[in-house]
C-alpha cells in the first residue's frame, strides 16, 4: 500500500472524483447470499474510500448510492436500502465530523421517506461548517431527471423577468444544475466490470477520464482507488486540443 502512495503524485491529484458503486448484489449473490448482504457490506467500502480520499486531500467525493430508475426494484430491496442509508447516516455524523467532512445530497430528495429525508436534513445541518473533503450522496439521483429540472427552472426565472433568455450560456446553466457548487469531476470510477453511465452526471463528465474495474463495489479497497488515481495520472487530457499544444502549454 505504501508502494502504491508513492506513486501517486500529489501535485496532480483530481480535485473531484465520481464513483457508480456498482456490484454489491452480485458480489452477494456469488457468495448465496441475500442481495442486502452486499449493500451492507458496500457501506464498508464507503468508509474506506472516503477516508482514503480525506487522507489523500481529494476536494469533493460523489458517491452514486441510489438512482431514479432504482426505486424500480423489489419493494423489500428498496425498503432494505433505505433502512441501511438511514442507520449508515446515524451512526456516521460523528465521524464526519471528527474527519472535517461535509455532506451534500444531490437528487429528488422529496421522492425520499419522510424518516430519510429528516436524517439527511440533520446531517447535512450538522456538517455545514466542515471545511475538509466534500462527500456528496447521489441519492434519487438522475442525471435527465436534474437537466430536466434545470431547463423548467431557467424557463420559470425567464418567464418571471429574472433571467434574459439571450444571456443563457453554460455559466448561467450550471448554476441551475444540482452540483452548482462543485466543480466537475476529473476522474469517474465505475465498479462491477459494466461499461456505462446509467444516467449519472451526464453534463458534468463531458471531459472526465473514465475508470472501470471488474472488482464489485463490496471488495474495493484504497489501493483500488490508488490505482485509479495512478492511471488518471498517465492520461492526457487534450479538451480538443492536440497532444503538442498540450505538451507546449506545459512547457
Ligand atoms: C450498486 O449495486 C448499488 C445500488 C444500485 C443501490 P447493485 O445493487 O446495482 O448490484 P448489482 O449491479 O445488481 O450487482
Ligand atoms: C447505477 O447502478 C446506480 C448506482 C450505482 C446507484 P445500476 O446497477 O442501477 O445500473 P444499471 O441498471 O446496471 O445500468
Ligand atoms: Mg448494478
Amino acid at each position: 500500500m505504501e508502494e502504491l502512495l508513492k506513486k501517486i503524485n500529489k501535485q496532480k491529484l483530481p480535485k473531484h472524483i465520481a464513483i457508480i458503486m456498482d456490484g454489491n448484489g452480485r458480489w452477494a449473490q456469488d457468495k448465496g447470499e441475500d442481495r442486502l448482504y452486499g449493500h451492507f457490506h458496500g457501506v464498508e467500502s464507503v468508509r474506506r474510500i472516503v477516508e482514503a480520499s480525506a487522507e489523500l486531500g481529494i476536494q469533493y467525493l460523489t458517491l452514486y448510492a441510489f438512482s431514479t430508475e432504482n426505486w424500480d426494484r423489489p419493494q423489500q430491496e428498496v425498503d432494505g436500502l433505505m433502512a441501511l442509508l438511514v442507520d449508515t447516516i446515524h451512526k456516521e455524523i460523528d465521524d464526519l465530523n471528527k474527519n472535517n467532512i461535509k455532506l451534500h445530497i444531490i437528487g429528488d430528495m422529496q421522492m425520499l421517506p419522510h424518516f430519510a429525508q429528516s436524517e439527511l436534513k440533520e446531517a447535512i445541518a450538522s456538517t455545514k461548517n466542515n471545511t475538509g473533503l466534500n462527500l456528496i450522496m447521489a441519492l434519487s439521483y438522475s442525471s435527465r431527471w436534474e437537466i430536466v429540472n434545470a431547463v423548467k427552472n431557467i424557463a420559470l426565472d425567464v418567464k418571471a423577468g429574472k433571467v434574459d433568455a439571450q444571456s443563457i450560456n453554460q455559466e448561467v446553466f450550471q448554476q441551475y444544475l444540482s452540483t452548482k457548487n462543485f466543480p466537475d469531476p476529473e476522474l469517474m470510477i465505475r465498479t462491477s466490470g459494466e461499461y456505462r453511465i446509467s444516467n449519472f452526471l451526464l453534463y458534468q463528465l463531458a471531459y472526465s477520464e473514465f475508470y472501470f474495474t471488474n472488482t464489485c463495489w463490496p471488495d474495493f479497497k484504497k489501493e483500488d482507488l490508488y490505482n485509479a488515481i495512478i492511471d488518471y495520472q498517465t492520461r492526457e487530457r487534450r479538451f480538443g486540443k492536440t497532444g503538442k499544444q498540450i505538451q507546449e502549454a506545459i512547457q
